[in-house]
Formats: structure tokens, sequence, C-alpha cells
């Protein structure tokens, strides 16, 4: 067994767990989302300054969780990329430090590498290869999952991230932010046909379409146009229901259509979800249906899993010391970084 101490602050959640391999001892999440409220989204500065406020009682806390010590710790690891700059630096200096200090290796975490083991969490049976498709505020990935570190990104969104859009599109129809939630809720009494919206396809030079990229920019505009013309109609009488049920199907509608077809292209057997829009009940409905008639299997991990954490990331971080990789103290913290490139993160 390898037990990790990890750390995720990548972006508005303080995090901190204690995991053996694919077992959850403590997780700990201080979401910072009321903080950001009053500004309508996430603001870094005010990120990572919350995030040195909470860092040591969430740790603090993974520790009396889980009543480990730190003689039980064979690792600490902490998110190094991709995310805010000035957020992932408190994570990762504190887990430098308390590495150093207790003469324990330090490991570096790709965010995504994260997301894709919290279905190892779920499923602990669970092995590679699968897709797996990561739906959050900031990514719209679907990713061949090979092996530990072995990663072929084969569909992304060429603008808006799915979460992005949900968020975008629900400040247009002022339900507040996050705005996938409300407008999750506020479909159910919508009908989802009632606005034909566009998909978003990627065209390619040489003519069709390109068969797991997607767009949401047009769709956003698409219900920022109707939003208007509706408002202009009659503006007591806006018809957000239906508006915010016909954008959600057709964003579950594109969204499954290119995973179905990204794993059957590979061969693949299974399929796992992760990142917070794997909570919209429409997406599971049209996925979890598509994969039966496709007799596909579905891993869809319980919301905890699929938004921020660290026990995802203390997941990745067993597995990675397990084959004998560590990162060097030295390691620097990157805004940006492909999955494809979660390698250069170890020695
Ligand atoms: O993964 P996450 O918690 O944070 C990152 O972006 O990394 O994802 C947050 C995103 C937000 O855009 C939020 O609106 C969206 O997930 N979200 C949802 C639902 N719950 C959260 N989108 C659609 N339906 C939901 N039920
Ligand atoms: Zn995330």
């Amino acid at each position: 067994m390898t037990t990790i101490l990890a750390i995720e602050t990548s972006c508005d959640e303080t995090a901190a767990a204690i995991v053996k391999n694919r077992k959850i001892c403590s997780s700990v999440v201080a979401s910072q989302i009321t903080i950001h409220q009053q500004y309508g989204g996430v603001v870094p500065e005010v990120a990572s300054r919350q995030h040195l406020k909470t860092i040591n009682d969430c740790i603090l806390r993974a520790f009396s969780d889980a009543n480990l010590t730190w003689q039980d710790i064979d690792g600490v690891a902490a998110t190094c990329a991709p995310g805010l700059v000035g957020a992932l630096l408190v994570g990762v200096s504190a887990a430098k430090t308390l590495a150093l200090l207790h003469r324990k290796p330090f490991l570096g975490v790709h965010h995504l590498e994260g997301h894709i083991y919290a279905s190892y969490l779920s499923e602990t049976e669970l092995k590679p290869p699968f897709l797996c498709l990561l739906v959050s505020g900031g990514h719209t990935s679907s990713i061949y999952v090979e092996d530990c570190g072995k990663y072929e990104l084969l569909g992304t969104t060429r603008d808006d991230a799915a979460g992005e859009a949900f968020d975008k599109v629900a400040r247009l129809l002022k339900l507040g932010y996050p705005g996938g939630p409300a407008i999750d809720r506020l479909a159910k009494s919508g009908n989802p046909e009632a606005f034909p919206m566009p998909e978003g396809k990627i065209s390619l030079p040489q003519g069709g379409y390109h068969p797991y990229d997607s767009s949401f920019s047009g769709l956003k505009t698409a219900v920022l146009r109707l939003v208007q013309k509706l408002s202009q109609e009659d503006p007591d009488r806006l018809p957000v229901a239906d508006l915010a049920a016909s954008f959600q199907a057709t964003v579950a509608r594109s969204l499954t259509k290119r995973t179905i077809l990204a794993a059957r292209d590979r061969g693949l057997e299974t399929i796992t979800l992760g990142g917070g829009v794997a909570a919209n009940s429409e997406l599971r409905k049209q996925l979890t249906l598509a994969a039966s008639k496709n007799n596909l299997k579905i891993c869809l991990p319980p919301l905890k899993l699929c938004t921020d954490n660290a026990a995802m990331i203390g997941c990745a971080a067993a597995e990675h010391l397990e084959r004998g990789h560590t990162s060097s103290i030295n390691l620097k913290v990157k805004s940006r970084l492909p999955i494809t490139e979660v390698m250069q993160l170890y020695q």
C-alpha cells in the first residue's frame, strides 16, 4: 500500500486528502464559491489569498479525519499544472515544505490526470484503456487513457469549456453563478425541444467536420440572440426554463455523440466521466442511454469526486510513486501543460 498526503489548490477549492492507493482515508474540501459569487466568477488574486488562509487547517483536518500521522505517509503530492499560477503556488509550496521537513518524496500532479484518477476511486477495479470525458469550468477533453502517465487527447473544445458555456448562458438568463446547477434545476420544468440550437460542429479544411472537437461559443451566441428577440417581443415573460432546457439538451447531445464515436473508433469498452459538468443530469442521462445502446460500460463517479478534490490527486500520485516516479523539489508550477506531457513532471 502507498499512502499519500495530497493537496489541490489549482482554482477555487482548497483541498487536502490522504489516500491509500484507491482508498480514501480522508478528503477535506473548502470551497471558495460564496466568496467569488459576489464577483460573478473566480478572481485569481482572491483565490490565492484564500488558499493561504485555509490550507493549514485543511491539512490538519485531513490527518485527524484519517486518524493517521506522518509516520504513515509515503509521499506528499500537490497539483502543479494546469491552473491559476498564484493558486497552484500555495499548494505546491506547502507540499514541498512538508516533504522536505518530514523527509518524504514530493510529487507534482497534473490536474487533469487527477480528474482521470477520480474514476479509479469510485470504480476500484477499473483498468485502462478507457475513454475519459472531462467536462469542467476550464476543460472539455476526450482523453484516451492508455496507462498511468500515457494519454492521448482525442477531442477538445475550440473555444469555451462546457462549464464556462453553462456559466455564461446562466448569466444571460440572470440565474447567478455558478450557472450549471441553476440551469440543470430550471431545465427540469422546461421543454428541451422548444428552441432548436446549433451543436457547434468544427469544419475541416478538406471538408466535413472534426469528429471529436466541439465549440460552444456559437451556441452561447444563439441563446443571446434568442434572449434579445424574445425580450423585445415580451420583456416580462422570457421562457427561461425552455431556453435552459434547450441549451442543456444541445450541450449534452453534442458531448454524448462525440464521446461515443471516439470510444467506438478506438475500440474502447469503457467510458468514464469527470469534472463539474459531470453532475449535469441531462448529460448523465444521455450518455448512460447511448452507452448502453452501444454496449459500452460507463463509470459515473459521485459528484464529490467529479469536482475538484485532493483525493483524486493523491490517487494519481500513489500510482506514480509505486512506479518510481518522483518530482524535483525545484519543480515549477505551470498555468498550462498538455495532458500528453505529464511525464515531464517526474524524474
Ligand atoms: O470541475 P469544477 O468544479 O471546477 C473546475 O472548473 O475545475 O467545474 C465547475 C463547473 C462550473 O462551470 C459549473 O457551472 C459546472 O461545473 N457545473 C455544472 C453542474 N454542476 C456544476 N454544469 C452543468 N450542470 C450541473 N449540474
Ligand atoms: Zn478540475
